[in-house]
């Protein structure tokens, strides 16, 4: 049996459900049940009636399917798959931080601790990060966590004024340059720029759309020639939905380690020794997953 069909059979007979990121290379992508933005594989994994729940991407989002699925057991394949931006800021800064602003409404991204979650009051993902600020009251002083470029250009698309902390994903921030950028669009004419908005201002700037990730796919749907500036994994899957489409990446190498960690032999592994469970204290959860479901009641 080769291991995609050791995987199938492994994964019916366990009621398993394989979720994975759209960065995740695309042999484990073809064995998973849903490919998926940060958002949409939050609320399939709410979503879900499996007992196991095998959670290809990094730790934050394993973490945000298990408080969202406290039914199931849910699995992350590579125990140290984390995310640097995430790292970024502990429970015991945001809450100093929230000392010289009482009164102010905390907006976490979801890439961020469960703990850090706990100590917010509403989360986003970068698709919805600009309708979470628009849905706080206009008088309300923000504090936005840990992403400086997504709270930067959520603000300015808001129009609301936000106080940003200083975190960044180091593939976004130091991945692409605006030198090669306007190289590949001198060359280029007609070729549409996507970012991510966790990109630097420099790059986005001259983006002709900012987009998440299942947002960046369904414009590829649409257009044949574009230039991505995100993770060079997701590229790699959009060419594979459309071999005949042009998708340029803006560097190549630019790719996210952490996302890269997960293969279909840790995916196997995962599901023959039930590991790595990820678990979130209960005091800690409770708390977190109000800030979860308030994005979702916004985002419905
Ligand atoms: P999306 O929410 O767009 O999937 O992005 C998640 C992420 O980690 C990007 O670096
Ligand atoms: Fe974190 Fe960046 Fe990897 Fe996304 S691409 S998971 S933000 S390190």
């Amino acid at each position: 049996m080769t291991i995609i069909e050791q995987i199938k059979k492994l994964k019916k007979e366990l009621n398993a459900t394989i979720l994975a990121h759209f960065y995740q290379s695309v042999a484990v992508q073809e064995v998973a049940d849903y490919s998926g933005d940060s958002l949409g594989l939050s609320i399939k994994a709410q979503k879900s009636d499996s007992e196991l729940i095998v959670f290809c991407g990094v730790r934050f989002m394993a973490e945000t399917a298990a408080m969202l699925s406290p039914h199931a057991k849910v699995l992350l394949p590579v125990e140290d798959a984390g995310c640097p931006m995430a790292d970024m800021i502990t429970p015991e800064q945001l809450i100093e931080l929230k000392k010289h602003h009482p009164g102010a409404a905390v907006v976490c991204y979801v890439n961020s601790s469960a703990a850090v979650k706990a100590e917010s009051d509403i989360c986003c993902t970068s698709s919805n990060a600009v309708e979470v600020l628009k849905s706080l009251p206009e008088e309300q002083e923000i504090i936005f966590v840990p992403d400086v470029n997504l709270g930067t250009w959520a603000a300015r698309q808001s129009g609301r004024k936000v106080i940003v902390w200083n975190g960044f994903c180091p593939i976004h921030q130091w991945g692409f340059e605006r030198r090669r950028l306007d190289k590949l669009m001198a060359k280029h004419p007609g070729y549409t720029v996507l970012a991510h908005p966790e990109c630097d201002e420099d790059i986005v700037e001259v983006a002709d759309h900012v987009l998440c990730t299942s947002a960046i796919l369904r414009f590829i749907e649409d257009n044949d020639e574009v230039i991505v500036a995100t993770d060079h994994g997701f590229t790699e899957y959009a060419r594979h939905l459309w071999p005949e489409k042009q998708i340029i990446s803006l560097n190549s190498r630019a790719r996210c380690k952490n996302m890269q960690k997960t293969t279909l032999h840790s995916v196997l592994d995962a599901l023959v020794q039930q590991q790595y469970l990820v678990t979130v204290p209960p005091e800690i959860a409770s708390r977190a997953v109000g800030s979860i479901n308030r994005m979702l009641e916004v985002s419905r």
